[in-house]
This record gives structure tokens, sequence and C-alpha cells, in this order.
């Protein structure tokens, strides 16, 4: 069992990881603001946890707050210190993930994604915590790679977003150069994930205005927006739409949970990019057959204009992080399309009543 501290820990994979990590023994730190999720995720992974209240109590320490703010960082340091459940590693999800937004507003996002990230690594030089696991994003390949892309391919973001992600990257990467420090570091670069928890009771839950596709699609299903809208039909696809690597929230979670023992037990310092993929490129067209087909429903559609900074194709291989975690993904498009429509079904309006 390790102390572990998980920024951004109440979101839509940081609540599925928290909760396996819960289940793994581990005693955690979250801390989120909830700018992009809800507190009552709390009730949510105790129901779903299987030891018991007590247990939750002890290993669950949710901390309301922001990543850039030093004092509480520093607190929460010193406190798991106090406790003698020290910080032994740190799960870094929070940050702001819109592509769109970041384009409209790229001085937050280099505020929360990048200063947010080094006052953190900043707090665990302080207090001698090394080991981080960091959420990065298939936003920073380039457009023109081949696919699948693999580890080593081009790294070229074309948005801000992606730019955040690759400079915490970059900054990681300098930490782990430092001699005699030790850091031992895996960026995990995701590429969609989708789906829920089997239970239906954990699920993504975005705030405002709904920037990725699969929310989306449930809404539709649901009835709360009137049709899907296809951002072109033009592409050089087999369908004419976009081409995605989609992954269920749950492999996606145990990749945290193996990334995390593997550095865990690693007896030096280690710098690691990962992919976390299926190989398989799905276009969105197939997945919203998918989606009818297992939940036997209907999604009205319409193709509007491509959207400004889209690529054709992104699948990846995942052959490295197979090989490197033992890891490879277990759940098809359909475990995603059904569990996925069942955590809509159970919340319509996310954890709002
Ligand atoms: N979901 C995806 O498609 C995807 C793909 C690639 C990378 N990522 C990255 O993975 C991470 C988690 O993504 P997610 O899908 O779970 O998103 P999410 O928005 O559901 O979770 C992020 C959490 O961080 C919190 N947060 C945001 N800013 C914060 C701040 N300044 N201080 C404290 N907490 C803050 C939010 O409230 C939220 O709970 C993000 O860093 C995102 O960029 C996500």
């Amino acid at each position: 069992m390790s102390s572990i501290l998980i920024t951004g820990g109440a979101g839509f994979i940081g609540s599925h990881t928290c909760l396996q990590l819960l289940e793994e023994g581990h005693y955690l730190y979250i801390i989120d603001s909830f700018v992009n999720s809800s507190p009552q995720i709390v009730e949510r992974i105790e129901r779903l946890f299987s030891k018991g209240h007590e247990k939750f109590e002890e290993q669950f320490n949710l901390i309301g707050g922001d990543i850039r703010d030093k004092i509480l960082i520093e607190n929460i340091f010193k406190s798991s210190i106090e406790n003698k459940h020290a910080i032994e590693a740190v799960i870094h999800f929070a940050g702001l993930k819109s592509v769109e937004e970041s384009t409209l507003n790229p001085s937050l996002y280099w505020d929360v994604n990048v200063g947010g990230s080094i006052n953190l690594v900043k707090i665990m030089e302080k207090y001698n915590c090394r080991t981080i696991v960091f959420s990065s994003s298939a936003t920073v390949y380039s457009t023109d790679n081949k696919c699948p892309l693999s580890e080593d391919s081009q790294i070229k973001p074309s948005n801000t977003y992606g730019q955040t992600k690759v400079t915490v990257e970059n900054l990681l990467m300098s930490l782990y150069n430092i001699k005699g420090e030790d850091w031992k570091i895996i960026n995990l670069r995701y590429f969609n994930p989708i789906g829920a928890h089997p239970s239906g009771l954990i699920g993504e839950n975005p705030r405002g205005k709904i920037n990725n596709l699969f929310p989306y699609l449930n809404q539709v299903a649901s009835g709360q927006k009137k049709e899907l809208r296809i951002f072109g039909n033009d592409w050089p696809t087999k369908d004419g739409t976009c081409i995605r690597d989609y992954v269920h929230i749950m492999d996606l979670a145990e990749a945290h949970c193996l990334a995390l023992k593997y550095l865990l037990q690693k007896g030096k310092s280690d710098f690691l990019s990962l992919n976390i993929c299926t190989g398989k490129g799905t276009s969105i067209l197939e997945l919203m057959r998918h989606f009818e087909s297992v939940n036997s429903c209907k999604i009205p559609y319409v193709f509007v204009d491509r959207r400004p900074g889209d690529i054709a194709i992104s699948f990846a291989s995942n052959d490295l992080t197979s090989s490197t975690l033992k890891w490879s993904p277990k759940r098809n498009i359909s475990d995603m399309c059904i569990d996925g429509w069942r955590w809509q079904q159970l919340n319509p309006n996310g954890f709002e009543k």
C-alpha cells in the first residue's frame, strides 16, 4: 500500500482511477477545484468501493482546491507526513482540456496546465517526492505523422492545449535530467477515452459546453440534444468522417495503476512516454452505428463544416505500453457504447438531480 496524491481526481479519468487504486489498498489524497466535476463523486465512489465505510474514510481524502495554490499543496504534503502516510507518488490529472477553449483563452490554459504543474513539481521536490504519472495527450503529435502513431512519431502540437501538454512533458524531462535526483516519470498519452464504469454510477460529467463526441452522442440518444453534428463528411477516410482511437475508461484506469506500480517498483530513475490506445481506428459513423445497434436506439445526425484544427485520422500503436506495463485493452467498442449509455440513462443530468 502506498500514499498517492491525485490531482484532478474527481474528474472523468481521475474518478475511475481512484476507485481502482482504492481497491488495490492505496491511501489517497485527492485535490480538485471542481471546475469540471462535482464533490458528489465521493458518495458514488464510496458506494462502489467493496471494503466498507471505515476503510473508505481511512483511505480516501478529498481536498477542494486549486493546484496553483502553493500553500494548499504544501499543506497536503505536510499533513501526509504528520499522518504517517507521506505521499510517495503523484498522478497528475488536473488541467483544462478543451482544444477550442485553449485557442480562445490561451493564458488561462498556460496558467492552469503549465503554471499548476510547475507549482506541483516544485513542492514535490521540496518534499522528496519524485515519482509522477502525468496525463498527456495524443494532441502532442504532429498532424503530418502517418498512423499508427508511435511514441517516437514527430511531436508538434497544432493548438495551445497540445502545446501546454508538450511543455509539461519537457519540464518533466528536465527534472529527470538532474543528476542524483532520481525522478521516475511516465507521461501517458491518452487517445480518446469513452465509456463509463459498468455500474453506471460514475462516468463523464462535463460542465458547460460539451466538446467531446461521446457525451454529445449520449445527449442526442436521450433526446436532450436534437441531433449529432458531425464535422465534415469529406475527409479522406472510408466513409468521409474522422477516424479516432477510442479506449474504454476502465482500461485507461487500469493503465494508471500499472504505470504507478511500474514506477514504484523501479529501483532507479526513469522517463517514459506511453500511448494509451487500442491501435484500432473507428470512424464517427462507425461509432454511431455501433452505439445504435448495441443500445437499440436511433441517433439523428447532420453533417456540418469541418472544424478548424481537426485531422482526418488519429490512431496509434500500443506496443511499447503493452511490453512495458503488461497492459492491453480488454474492452471493445460495444462495451464502451453499452457502459457509456448506461451512465447517461441513470444520470441524465450528470451528478445534478
Ligand atoms: N478525456 C480526454 O479525452 C483526454 C484526452 C487526453 C488527455 N486528457 C487529460 O487528462 C486529464 C484528465 O482529463 P479528464 O477527461 O478526466 O478531464 P476532467 O475535466 O473530467 O478532469 C480534470 C479534473 O481536474 C480538475 N481541475 C481542473 N483545473 C484544476 C485546477 N486548477 N486545480 C485543481 N483541479 C483542477 C477538474 O475539476 C476535473 O475534476 C486532463 O489533464 C486532460 O487534459 C484527457
